[in-house]
C-alpha cells in the first residue's frame, strides 16, 4: 500500500455480538487524517476470502456509529448469509486488518436541516447505525428541542445498543438537559415480529399512517415543528417518504434546508 492509495489499512480492536449470525459490531483502529460528520459513511473493505494478505478487493458502505470525537471507528452490522461481505466481516477477530477508503462519503447529517424544532430520527434494522453518531457526538442535543429516535426492528434481541441509547439520561453532559426536559430523547423501540410490553406491534410506516407514532412520541409530526430522518431498508424509506410527503415533508435543494433527509441501504 503506498501513500498515496485510496485506503488504509486498520486494526480491528472489539467485535461484539449482538444476535448471533444475524447482528454484530466492530471496532477498528482510525487514521489520524480521517475526518467525517456524524451521520457519513464509511467505504470498508476486504481482500478476497482465498487471498487473505491481498489488496483489498470488496468493498461496502458502512454507516460510522463512533462519533467523529472518538479516537476508533465502529460499524454495526447485519449479517447476509448469501452476501459476499457481511459474512465476512462477521469472522473479524481483533488484530485482523479491516480497510478503509480515505473519503468519507454521505448526506445523512444535521447540515440539511436548519437548527430547532424537533428531530425525528426514523430507523429500520441496521439502519440505527448512523443516529447513533449523529446522538454520540453533543451538538444534536443542543440544535433541537426534542429528539425522537424510533427504532424498527424484527425482534426484541435485535434492539442493539438499548442499553447505551437509555443510558444517555444519566450521561456527564446530557444528565443537564434530562434535568430541564426529561423528554428530551424519546426513543421508541418498535418489533414487528413478537409483542413488546407497551408497543404495537406494527411497522412504523403503519403507526405514521394511522397517528399512532405521534401518539407514542406525544409529539406531532408536523413539517412546521420535525424534522425527519429516514434511514434502512428502501421499502419502509418508500412508504414512509410517501406518508411524509403527504403531510408536506420534502428533502432540500440547491442549498435551501429542507425537513426530510433520507438514506437507503441497499
Ligand atoms: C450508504 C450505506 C450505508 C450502509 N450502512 C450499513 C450499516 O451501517 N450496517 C449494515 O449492516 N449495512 C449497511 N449498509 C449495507 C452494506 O453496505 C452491505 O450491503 C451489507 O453489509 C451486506 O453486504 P453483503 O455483501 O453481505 O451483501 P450484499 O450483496 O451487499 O446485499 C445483499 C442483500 O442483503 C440485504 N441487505 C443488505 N444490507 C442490509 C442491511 N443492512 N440490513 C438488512 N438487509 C440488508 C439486501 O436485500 C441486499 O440486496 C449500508 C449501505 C449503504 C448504501
Ligand atoms: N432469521 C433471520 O431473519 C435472519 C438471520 C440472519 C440474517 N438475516 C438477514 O437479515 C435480513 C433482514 O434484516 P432486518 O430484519 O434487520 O431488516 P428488515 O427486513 O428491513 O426488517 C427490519 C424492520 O423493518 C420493517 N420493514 C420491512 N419493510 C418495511 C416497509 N416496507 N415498511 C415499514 N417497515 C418495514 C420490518 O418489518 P416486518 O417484520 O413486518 O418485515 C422490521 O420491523 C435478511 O434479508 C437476511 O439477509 C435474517
Amino acid at each position: 500500500m503506498t501513500d498515496d492509495s485510496k485506503y488504509t489499512c486498520q486494526t480491528v480492536t472489539h467485535v461484539h455480538t449482538w444476535v448471533p449470525d444475524k447482528l454484530f459490531s466492530v471496532r477498528v483502529t482510525r487514521d489520524d487524517a480521517y475526518a467525517f460528520l456524524p451521520g457519513q459513511f464509511a467505504r470498508v473493505g476486504l481482500p478476497e476470502a482465498d487471498a487473505p494478505g491481498g489488496d483489498p478487493t470488496l468493498w461496502r458502505a458502512y454507516s460510522m456509529v463512533s462519533a467523529p470525537h472518538e479516537p476508533w471507528l465502529e460499524f454495526y452490522s447485519i449479517v447476509v448469509p448469501e452476501g459476499l461481505f457481511s459474512p465476512r466481516m462477521a469472522r473479524l477477530q481483533p488484530g485482523d486488518s479491516l480497510y478503509v477508503e480515505k473519503a468519507p462519503y454521505g448526506f445523512l447529517t444535521l447540515e440539511r436541516f436548519a437548527p430547532g424544532g424537533d428531530l425525528w430520527l426514523l430507523a429500520s434494522g441496521t439502519g440505527l447505525s448512523a443516529y447513533l453518531s449523529i446522538l454520540r457526538d453533543p451538538a444534536a442535543w443542543r440544535a433541537y428541542r426534542r429528539i425522537i429516535l424510533v427504532h424498527g426492528v424484527r425482534t426484541a434481541a435485535e434492539l442493539a445498543y438499548r442499553e447505551e441509547i437509555e443510558s444517555w439520561r444519566r450521561q456527564p453532559g446530557l444528565a443537564e438537559l434530562f434535568a430541564t426536559d426529561p423528554q428530551k430523547l424519546i426513543y421508541l423501540p418498535i418489533a414487528t415480529r413478537e409483542p413488546l410490553p407497551g408497543m404495537p406491534q406494527e411497522r412504523l410506516t403503519t403507526l405514521i399512517a394511522d397517528g399512532r407514532l405521534e401518539q407514542l412520541a406525544g409529539q406531532s409530526l408536523d413539517p412546521e415543528h420535525a424534522k425527519v430522518m429516514l434511514c434502512g431498508n428502501p421499502a419502509m424509506l418508500a412508504d414512509a417518504r410517501k406518508l411524509l410527503g403527504e403531510r408536506g415533508f420534502k428533502p432540500g435543494r440547491r442549498g435551501i434546508p429542507g425537513n426530510l433527509a433520507v438514506e437507503n441501504y441497499w
